[in-house]
C-alpha cells in the first residue's frame, strides 16, 4: 500500500478514515508464531480491545488465532465472526459474576483474576474449569497508565495470596486449567518476560490439572524514527526452550498462549485526515486537521508519539509544524514536528493507528466517528460506514413539548 493508494482511499471514501493493511497483519501473526516454533502447541489469541472491527476478527480467525476479550460485547463480536467459543478466552477486570456467568454460559474460557468472584464462582460452577490471573509483581510497560502488574496494580491475583487462593480451590473443588499473567504494554526488555515467567513457572507448580500458560503480552513495536522494538525472535528462543524445559519438569505438553493486541495490529493501521488550516502564529505554525482526540486520542491520553506523513507532498521541504485537532480544548497530535511543507487540503497519514486508535475512538463535540477500509490483496474494502447525524441522534429519547410552558414563562417576562 503506497501514498497513492492512502489518497485514493481517501477520496473514495472520504476522511478521516482509519486504514488497515491485512498483509502486516499476517507476516506480524506469521513473525510472532515462527519465533516460538520451538514450542509445539502455540496459541495466540489476539486480544480484540486492540481493534475490534468484525472484519479484522475474522481475518484473525481465518489465521487460526484464538480471541482474548475482556467485556461480554467482545465476546459477542467474537462469536459473531465465527470464533469457536472455546477459542474465545474472557479476561475481564472488575466485572460483576454475572457477566462472567453469562461468557461462561456461551461456552467461552474463563479468566478470573479476583478471590471474591473466584470464590463465588467455584462454589455455584465448580465443574467449569478456569484459569487464574496472576499478579507477579512486576514493574514494567511504557508507562503508568499501562503498567498493570506491579504491587499496586488492580490486575490479577497476588503471587502472595497463592495460599488463600489454594484454599478456595480446595474447599469449591473448582479445576484450574490454566494460569496467566499480563503485566504491561510496551515492554522492551525481553529479561523482564523471562523474568516474570519464571514467577509463573513457580505459581504452575501448585495446580496439578493445567492445560496452558498464558504469558499475557505487551511486546513494544516501533512507533518513532529509530525505535527500537522488543526482540520476540530472542524471547522465542529463550521463553521457548525454558518453556519446554518446564513440561517436563511439570510431565505434560502444556500449551504456551500469548494474546498479543499492539504486535499484531498496530502497524497495519494509518490515520488519514484532510489539514483544514494552516495558521501561524507568532510562536508556532498550526497544521489543523479535521479530527481531533475524539478520533485517536493516544497523543493526549498517553503522551503516546505518532510517525505523521504529508502523504500529499512527501518530497516537499520540511519544516516545523503543530498538528492540532478541531476539539474545543488542547488537542495535540505533534508539537514542532519536522513535516515536509503543509497545504490546506493535504491529506496527513499517521503511523500505528491500528491498535487503540478507532476503539478508542468517540462522539465528543458531537461528531461522526471515521469510517474504516480493509486493504487486502491490493483492494480497498469498506469494513465500517462514517457515521451520520442519525446515528448521533439513535438512541436519544424525544422529549416533546415537555419545556414548552417553561419557555412560554420566559418569553412572557
Ligand atoms: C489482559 C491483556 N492482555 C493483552 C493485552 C494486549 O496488550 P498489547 O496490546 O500490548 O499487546 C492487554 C492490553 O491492555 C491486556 O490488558
Amino acid at each position: 500500500m503506497n501514498h497513492t493508494d492512502l489518497l485514493n482511499i481517501a477520496k473514495t471514501f472520504g476522511d478521516p478514515v482509519y486504514v488497515y493493511d491485512s498483509g502486516k497483519i499476517i507476516s506480524q501473526f506469521q513473525r510472532l508464531t515462527n519465533a516460538f516454533g520451538s514450542v509445539k502447541k502455540l496459541k495466540l489469541n489476539y486480544a480484540a480491545k486492540a481493534l475490534s472491527n468484525v472484519a479484522i476478527l475474522k481475518l484473525m480467525n481465518s489465521l487460526g488465532s484464538g480471541l482474548d476479550t475482556v467485556s461480554i460485547q467482545e465476546v459477542q463480536l467474537g462469536l459473531l465472526a465465527g470464533f469457536k467459543p472455546e477459542s474465545i478466552i474472557f479476561t475481564p477486570n472488575g466485572v460483576s459474576l454475572e457477566e462472567i456467568e453469562e461468557a461462561s454460559k456461551l461456552g467461552v474460557r474463563i479468566n478470573i483474576d479476583n478471590l471474591s468472584i473466584l470464590e463465588q464462582f467455584g462454589s455455584k460452577h465448580p465443574n467449569v474449569p478456569v484459569c487464574i490471573r496472576i499478579n507477579p509483581h512486576v514493574m514494567a510497560g511504557g508507562n503508568s497508565n499501562i503498567s498493570v502488574g506491579h504491587i499496586d496494580s488492580k490486575f490479577g491475583i497476588s503471587i502472595h495470596q497463592i495460599p488463600h487462593l489454594l484454599r478456595i480451590v480446595e474447599v469449591t473443588k473448582m479445576n484450574i486449567n490454566g494460569i496467566h499473567m499480563h503485566t504491561g504494554s510496551d515492554i522492551l526488555d525481553i529479561d523482564v518476560f523471562l523474568y516474570a515467567s519464571e514467577i509463573l513457572f513457580e505459581t504452575a507448580k501448585n495446580f496439578k490439572n493445567l492445560d496452558f500458560i498464558d504469558f499475557g503480552s505487551g511486546f513494544k513495536v516501533p512507533y518513532k524514527e529509530g525505535d527500537i522494538e522488543t526482540n520476540v525472535e530472542e524471547l522465542g528462543k529463550k521463553l521457548g526452550s525454558r518453556f519446554n524445559e518446564f513440561c517436563k519438569e511439570y510431565g505434560k505438553e502444556l500449551t504456551l498462549a500469548f494474546e498479543p493486541g499492539k504486535f499484531l495490529v498496530s502497524e497495519a493501521g494509518h490515520f488519514l485526515a484532510k489539514v483544514n488550516v494552516v495558521k501561524q502564529t507568532t510562536s508556532t505554525v498550526f497544521a489543523s486537521i479535521d479530527s481531533g482526540f475524539n478520533h485517536l486520542i493516544r497523543p493526549m491520553l498517553y503522551g503516546a508519539t505518532h510517525r505523521i506523513i504529508n502523504i500529499s507532498n512527501p518530497t516537499g521541504r520540511e519544516r516545523y509544524y503543530s498538528v492540532v485537532g478541531y476539539i474545543c480544548e488542547t488537542d495535540t497530535f505533534a508539537s514542532n514536528r519536522r513535516i515536509n511543507e503543509i497545504s490546506e487540503g493535504d491529506i496527513l497519514c499517521f503511523k500505528n493507528a491500528g491498535a487503540y486508535c478507532f476503539t478508542m475512538a468517540s462522539n465528543y463535540n458531537s461528531r461522526f466517528r471515521p469510517a474504516e477500509v480493509l486493504w487486502h490483496e491490493g483492494k480497498a474494502i469498506l469494513i465500517r460506514e462514517r457515521e451520520t447525524f442519525e446515528d448521533l441522534v439513535k438512541h436519544q429519547i424525544d422529549v416533546k413539548d415537555l419545556f414548552a410552558q417553561k419557555k412560554e414563562k420566559a418569553l412572557a417576562k
